[in-house]
């Protein structure tokens, strides 16, 4: 398809059909993920597909039960329909015949080198620079939601599901000195398509001459 044509056409989709995403499209997805720009030219990402129904069960379980701790149905201030809301939006990888956790691995660029023989940590570091290891993986998260869109699928972003990042990891059996990062939720969408209404241009754009 046509680059704008892709980019016109990816919208989040949240409802997906129970046909399988077979490998060799989930891999296409994962290796234009890995074409995208990343800091100091470090490809930090690694993306593992599950496609397996129990994992992915018991990951609606574990995000399900953080959920219930940190939004407590005893607590006046949370709203039945924030909760539910907040469930939703958090779970719709649980509903996609192929979830993509997205991990990174921690980068060193040229300045860590030198600024870790001063008082400043990697971590200072990241931060004063704008944490380009997220940056970083944005931009890669992006190449796969559009790899998903040219190749006839639908996909969603999902970071609700983070709060549960601890035992998610532990159940994908992630290990240092990778982490969890995101999800992307993949599958034919089961309904049409609709991408949403985005700002004008004239409203986000603006030149310094
Ligand atoms: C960093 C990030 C995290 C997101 N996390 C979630 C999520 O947890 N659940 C969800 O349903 N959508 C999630 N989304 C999708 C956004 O809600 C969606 O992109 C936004 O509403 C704009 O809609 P569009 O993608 O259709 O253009 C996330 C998007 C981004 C960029």
């Amino acid at each position: 398809m046509e680059f704008s044509k892709v980019v016109e056409q990816r919208t989040s989709v949240r409802s997906f059909t129970s046909e399988p995403v077979p490998e060799d499209i989930l891999r296409e997805m994962v290796r234009i993920a890995g074409m995208a720009p990343c800091i100091g030219g470090i490809e930090v990402w690694k993306f593992v597909a599950i496609t397996n129904r129990d994992l992915i069960e018991k990951m609606a379980h574990a995000v399900k039960a953080k959920y219930d701790e940190i939004l407590p149905k005893n607590d006046e201030r949370i709203t039945e329909s924030v909760r539910s809301s907040v469930e939703m939006f958090s779970s719709i990888f649980t509903k996609a015949p192929a979830v993509i956790a997205v991990l990174a691995e921690p980068y060193t660029a040229i300045i860590d080198k030198v600024l870790s023989q001063t008082s400043h940590s990697h971590s200072d570091i990241n931060k004063l620079r704008n944490y380009p290891d997220i940056q970083t993986m944005g931009a890669a998260i992006g190449n796969l939601l559009l790899a998903a869109t040219d190749l006839g699928y639908g996909a969603c972003w999902q970071t609700g599901a983070m709060v549960a990042k601890e035992e998610l990891s532990k159940l994908i059996g992630i290990k240092e000195p990778f982490s969890l990062i995101a999800f992307v939720a993949v599958g034919k969408p089961d309904s049409e398509v609709m991408p949403r209404m985005k700002k004008p241009v004239e409203e986000i754009f603006s030149v310094i001459q």
